[in-house]
């Protein structure tokens, strides 16, 4: 077993060029960590705001690894992990924020943060799930209820948190209605099943929801954006309806919240690996996801293929917004 594997790390805070190509000790893992063979990672707007230095409580220790996404194969296992042994294939977000993360040959990560991969798609396309797929989740299952004929708004629908709400919104039976800037971002939610597309850019939130929620409000509204969203989404609910979203950390008038008596559900999906704690539920959560990949509930769509050694080009792609669904990074 090689002793040492090569990575692709920051060393300070900068533009998508600030990524180095380097050789560091393969990591051992802990007794409830896994060893795991990266055969891919994804990009997350997460990876790209860590490297600009936006989220600094969020980095690895310098060097770092970035890249929360990660597939492969268990290479090996600590000493008290039952539930995978060397060879099994999985999928799962190990670090990346808070500890060293999927950009290198090997990562360990807590056993918890992983689940088998889908069968039914290659293992490498399976790195392009973990952070989007268990945001979209947690939204639509532990901060809402989301039911037959709901009127379901998703804001960001051809991102990759958007894209995965979707299909999830079609799976629960609601009428979906989606947004996007461009008509081959609706086209695209269009394919993905959303019942009804907008324009947010064009039209006032008065009249999607008059023309798609009976001019009474939207059950529930998905937004994985914040900010001016997260506002509108106020404006586009029905009273008792639920706000979900992924990002609260602007300043917001929060007073139709107590004038429609709405529920507000945030996630931030990373927390267990932030925290070191509770981490079972990723991994959980992801073995229902699989589940759905394998019943053609869920398909995530990976736009573009990039190698690890064009991370720089991949972050360029993400941070310019010019792409639906995900942008994968594959260990080649
Ligand atoms: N809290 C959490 O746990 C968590 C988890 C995952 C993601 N997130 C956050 O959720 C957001 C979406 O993630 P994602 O993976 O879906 O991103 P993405 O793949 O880059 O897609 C974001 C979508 O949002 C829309 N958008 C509107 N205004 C935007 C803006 N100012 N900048 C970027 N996109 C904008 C775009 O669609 P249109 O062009 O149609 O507007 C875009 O397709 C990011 O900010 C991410 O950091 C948070």
């Amino acid at each position: 077993m090689a002793t040492e594997m090569t990575a692709f790390v920051i060393e300070s805070y900068g533009d998508p060029d600030v990524f180095e190509r380097t050789t560091r000790e393969v990591p051992e893992p802990a007794a409830d960590e896994l060893r795991v063979d990266v055969a891919a990672s994804s990009l997350n707007p997460v990876d790209y705001k860590i490297r600009q230095g936006e989220i600094p409580d969020f980095t690895p220790e310098f060097p770092a690894t970035l890249h929360c996404d990660v597939s492969g194969i268990v290479d090996a296992v600590g000493e008290d992990v039952e539930q995978f042994e060397p060879g099994d294939e999985v999928y799962g977000m190990p670090g990346g924020a808070g500890r060293q993360g999927a950009l290198a040959d090997y990562v360990v990560g807590h056993a918890g943060t992983f689940a088998r991969a889908p069968e039914s798609i290659p293992l490498e396309d399976a790195a392009s799930l973990p952070v989007v797929a268990l945001t979209a989740w947690e939204l639509l299952t532990d901060k809402a209820t989301v039911g037959i004929d709901d009127d379901l708004l998703v804001y960001g629908a051809s991102g990759g948190v958007g894209h995965i709400g979707v299909q999830l919104g079609r799976w629960f039976g609601a009428d979906v209605t989606a947004t996007g800037s461009t008509e081959e971002k609706r086209d695209f939610a269009e394919k993905l099943g959303a019942d009804h597309t907008v324009d947010y850019t064009a039209t006032d939130v008065e009249a999607y929801v008059e023309e798609y929620a009976d001019g009474d409000g939207f059950d529930v509204v998905f937004d994985p954006v914040g900010d001016d969203h997260l506002q509108t989404a106020f404006e586009a609910v029905r009273p008792f309806g639920a706000v979900v979203t992924t990002e609260s950390s602007s300043t917001q008038d929060i007073s139709a919240l107590h004038a429609n008596s709405l529920e507000l559900g945030v996630v931030l999906v990373i927390l267990p690996v932030l925290l070191g704690d509770r981490q079972a539920r990723i991994g959980e959560e992801l073995a229902d996801i699989a589940s759905l990949v394998d019943d053609g509930v869920v398909v995530p769509h990976v736009d573009e293929r990039f190698a690890f050694e064009d991370v720089a080009d991949a972050h360029r792609l993400g941070e310019a917004g010019d792409f639906r669904g995900k942008i994968l990074l594959v260990n080649e």
